[in-house]
């Protein structure tokens, strides 16, 4: 299978090819044809991405091509770049991720840059909840951003966060960032309390068609949906938020481009003041937030 799928989506490649060709003749967009043979580049021959137009004449030895006719198979395949890779930059960081956990999105940026904002008005040394961390993209971007910061993050994923344990020690932030195993606020070994509250949890509705299209075929369903109508976790996560806030303490979810309506709702049935609203780059109202009371 895997034998038949490498010559059905490579039929015009050869190891003599240079890899000007092996670009033009590739089956993917030249842009995902040029972020594969980078990689191969630089794990076969420790060159940078700039080879690609300086070493544009140089063909690959057999080995490396072999390598790279199977990355191609993988995309081709539908296998999300990222998992192909085992990485992914996100805000500040560079992540190791791969099918365990989600692979983080550039609009959960927002969440990032709106938790930071809040960390530079307060007293120095802030604690902060991630729920549902997955690689620990939120976590670790806003520890490694906020030195002073520190940061209690949670999965029920064993997986997920094997893997956000490994990126915190690659980034040397083992002293900042902790991490819990438990389904949101259980995961919590006592009673806590927290600045702010930070969560990207699973929103999409089990029904939604999406789940069955392009990357999301392959992260795990666990990650994306409540199983549910999507806003089952976020129901949870807003209920209980005043018990974890200290006074004044924030919380910010991220949720579906449809939900903001609902979310900011649920947010003043649960008492909380201060709602707002937040539009992603795409100005899709991606975010919301609302304060314990003082
Ligand atoms: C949408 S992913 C977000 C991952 C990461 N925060 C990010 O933004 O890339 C949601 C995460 O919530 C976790 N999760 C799902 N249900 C959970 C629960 N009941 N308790 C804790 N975490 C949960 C999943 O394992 C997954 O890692």
């Amino acid at each position: 299978m895997q034998h038949l799928a490498i010559i059905n989506s490579t039929p015009g490649m050869s190891a003599s090819q240079p890899l000007r060709e092996l670009i033009s003749n590739c089956a993917l967009s030249a842009s995902e044809a040029r972020i594969l043979l980078a990689h191969i580049l630089q794990k076969h021959y420790q060159l940078p991405r700039s080879a690609l137009l300086s070493r544009d004449d140089m063909s690959l030895n057999e080995q490396a091509f072999l390598e790279w006719e199977s990355l191609v198979s993988r995309r081709v395949l539908g296998e999300p770049i990222a998992y192909i890779l085992g990485k992914k930059s996100f805000h500040n960081i560079e992540l190791q991720v791969g099918p365990g956990v989600l692979i983080p999105r550039p609009e959960t940026e927002l969440l990032v840059e709106i938790v930071l904002t809040e960390i530079a008005k307060l007293d120095k040394h802030s604690r902060i909840l991630d729920l549902g961390t997955g690689s620990g993209a939120i976590a670790l971007s806003i520890a490694s951003a906020a030195p002073l910061a520190s940061l209690i993050a949670t999965d029920q994923s064993a997986e997920a966060l094997a893997i956000a344990k490994q990126n915190t020690q690659t980034l040397n932030l083992l002293d900042q960032v902790h991490f819990l195993q438990g389904s949101w606020y259980a995961a919590l070994t006592e009673q806590d309390t927290f600045d702010v509250i930070v969560s990207n949890q699973p929103y999409i509705a089990h029904q939604d068609p999406h789940l069955t299209q392009g990357d999301l075929r392959f992260e795990p369903a666990s990650a994306l949906t409540d199983y549910g109508s999507g806003l089952g976790c976020l129901e949870i996560i807003i209920a209980e938020a005043d018990q974890y806030l200290k006074p004044g303490g924030l919380i910010a979810i991220e949720h579906g481009f449809d939900q903001s309506e609902a979310v900011m709702g649920l947010m003043k049935v649960a008492g909380l003041v201060d709602v707002q609203a937040y539009l992603d780059l795409a100005g899709l109202h991606r975010v919301a937030s609302g304060r314990k009371r003082l």
